[in-house]
């Protein structure tokens, strides 16, 4: 290859990884190979320039979208609205067929829209969307900003596919916040927003709004038996598949991915409304055949969004640990999915704005997969004249201080850091599980000891003796030692679980891991300037600016004094990388379904110096299979890679 395809290929691949979450080089390396390519573009103007990532970098101004014809229709999907329709569509496909059971592959339904993709000679030639399924608008240069779809393909294939493209659940609050803030409508839902997003015609702004699009179909130039073979062969080819894909090999495995998803469905970083199920085999879907709107061969199974209507009572207001004020809408009890709610969230009092909330409007609520429904819409028409308007409040609710609000963010803050609703929350994510992980110090005994003035700071947690806990209100002898013996135990907690717990702004979870990794004791960070932390490459100013001003706080300091003279001393973190001789410096690739899950594994892995990558080439070290690995292992396979199972990873690690 080219030393321009090269570094096209490799960008491509960078590309790809940063979308599954695994920044595989440090940014500057990333823009050093952008800026290279680009000068050698521009040298040669060469047969790369219509397939060159940077496409997906630069700008230009549409002047329209010209129709095109679909080659092979795009039908719809028929709905399923029940487990019992699922069970009668799998029976009414298996009686003609004279089949005892019929695998599938289930997929999440994302919520979207439909997109067919042409690759001529493996590279990206049209992107069309539905139309009226049989005509559709060319937007290939919106799909072109797409980073994580490849311009161009490993092999120089002819190829039809089809999917979804989409806006993430961040990317569309972003967008929002961003309109709200120049007084434009907002955009009702993330589909919406993807709708009008393609619709546009200046490719800066579509790519500003960071589209994204899952791969579900291909509809020619791929020769495999089944629609699972196709989709791995997809990925293979660097598609963005969806990772959540499922093999069945009956409905009632079927049915059991439904279930699970349903309620999950708010965890994932996208809309979806339901699950896609699809005969696995293609002869068999070429036998089952399609009526004029859908084909017989899929469904989808549509998760339920049953709706009901109630008044508006009045707001509750919580205060989080970092004083963000959050409303929730307190209505009159109403049956929704079978449970009676009398809560609806209210992310914030921009939404209440938006929504135009008034005390006693007939509200309409929904219940997707979370677990408290949402307000959808407000019926105005309804509202009594004199009705009062829902403001945000101008003191905090709980201790009376001072509120502020910045002009074009969505939150309102208490700004007192005594304020008792926030010490609250900050003593209980001290605790969390995923924190110091007190398990016994729940938010019941938290507030006892906040109003008897037994504690102030997360610090004084640890002078809590079995004899001043016994005499609290649902607290024997037994409940006390176990609180205690907790918290002797979570005194030699990992220090990331400590940063993560002392709630440093803008530190989650895995800024926490890293910053332990990198200081190794809490001694040297107490001291750390923001110059040490911009020189670690995942540190960006904000970070670094936050986590330094965290320990330059006298408060902060005198807690950390506090918290060491109580003896909490966080377990010293070693310098991974060269800690495992199996992982230290290892590609390695998970692959198949791991007895725990795909984050620990990774996790773990990365700390024992790994570095984890999503899909197996000449250069994976390790191929790390669970139970039904497919496609991946047989690559690895194929170019010998070494092939370990989860024992033989646990036996490495000394788990
Ligand atoms: S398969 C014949 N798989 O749902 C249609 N569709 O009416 C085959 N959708 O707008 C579609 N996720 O774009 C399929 N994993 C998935 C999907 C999916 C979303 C959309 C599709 C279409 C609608 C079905």
């Amino acid at each position: 290859m080219s030393k321009i395809a090269d570094l096209a290929q490799k960008i491509h691949e960078l590309n790809h990884a940063y979308y599954y979450g695994e920044a595989t080089v440090p940014d500057e390396e990333y823009d050093a190979l952008v800026s290279q390519l680009r000068d050698l573009e521009a040298q040669s103007a060469g047969p790369f320039a219509d397939a060159s990532p940077l496409l997906q970098l630069v700008s230009s101004q549409q002047e329209a979208f010209p129709s095109r014809r679909h080659a092979t229709p795009m039908l719809s999907l028929g709905n399923l609205y029940s487990e019992q329709e699922l069970l009668e569509w799998d029976e009414s496909l298996r009686k003609p067929l004279g089949a005892s059971v019929l695998s599938y592959t289930c997929e999440l339904k994302i919520d979207g829209l439909a997109i067919s993709l042409l690759y001529e000679q493996g590279r990206l030639a049209t992107a069309v969307t539905r139309g009226d399924g049989t005509e559709g608008d060319e937007v290939t240069a919106n799909l072109r900003t797409i980073p994580e779809l490849p311009l161009v393909l490993p092999d120089p294939l002819d190829l039809e596919v089809r999917g979804e493209v989409f806006l993430g659940k961040d990317a569309f609050e972003k967008l929002n916040q961003r309109r709200a803030a120049q007084n434009e409508p907002l955009f009702r839902n993330p589909r919406n927003a993807a709708a009008g997003t393609l619709r546009t015609l200046d490719t800066s702004e579509v790519s500003r709004r960071r589209l994204g699009v899952f791969v579900y179909a291909c509809v020619s130039g791929i020769e495999a038996p089944r629609h699972s073979d196709a989709l791995d062969r997809l990925v293979e080819l660097g598609f963005p598949v969806n990772p959540e894909r499922r093999g069945t090999s009956s409905i009632s495995d079927a049915l059991e991915y439904c279930r699970k998803w349903g309620p999950r469905q708010s965890e994932l970083p996208y809309a979806v409304d339901g699950v896609v199920l699809k005969v696995d085999d293609y002869r068999t879907q070429r036998q089952l055949g399609v009526t004029a709107k859908s084909p017989r061969w899929a469904a989808a199974y549509k998760f339920s969004t049953e709706q009901a209507e109630s008044r508006l009572r009045g707001i509750e207001l919580g205060v989080g640990r970092t004083g963000v004020i959050t409303p929730i809408a307190l209505v009159e009890p109403v049956e929704l999915n079978g449970t009676m709610v009398g809560r609806a969230t209210l992310h914030n009092f921009e939404q209440v704005r938006s929504l135009g909330l008034h005390l006693g409007d007939l509200v309409t609520l929904e219940k997707g997969g979370e677990i408290i429904p949402k307000i959808v819409s407000v019926d105005a028409a309804a509202r009594h004249p004199s009705a009062l308007p829902i403001l945000p409040p101008e003191t905090c609710p709980a201790c009376d201080g001072p509120v502020s609000h910045e002009a074009g963010e969505v939150e309102w803050l208490c700004t007192n850091p005594d304020c008792p609703d926030q010490v609250c929350e900050r003593i209980l994510h001290f605790c969390s599980r995923r924190a110091l992980d007190v398990e016994t110090l729940g938010p019941a005994l938290v507030v006892q000891l906040l109003e008897r003035r037994l504690v102030k700071t997360p610090a004084d947690l640890f002078r809590l003796d079995v004899p001043t806990l016994s005499e609290l209100e649902r607290m024997g002898e037994k409940s006390a030692e176990n609180v205690v013996s907790g918290l002797e135990q979570a005194k030699h907690c990992r220090l990331a679980a400590l940063l993560h717990g002392l709630g440093i702004p803008n530190v989650g979870e895995k800024t926490a891991r890293l910053l332990a990794r990198r200081f190794g004791t809490l001694q040297s960070l107490r001291t750390v300037q923001a110059e040490p932390l911009l020189a670690i490459d995942e540190i960006g100013p904000v970070i670094a600016e936050s986590v330094a001003s965290f320990f330059a706080d006298p408060r902060q300091q005198a807690l950390l004094e506090d918290l060491l003279a109580v003896g909490v001393s966080p377990q010293e973190e070693v310098a991974p990388k060269a800690d495992n001789p199996h992982f230290s410096g290892k590609i390695v690739v998970l692959t198949g379904a791991l007895s725990e899950a795909r984050d620990v594994w990774k996790q773990r892995l990365e700390e024992a110096g790994a570095n984890i990558t999503s899909a197996v080439s000449k250069k994976t070290d390790l191929v790390l299979a669970g139970e039904n690995a497919g496609s991946k292992l047989e690559k690895a396979n194929r170019f010998g890679i070494r092939v370990i199972d989860e024992a033989t990873a646990q036996s490495w690690l000394n788990l």
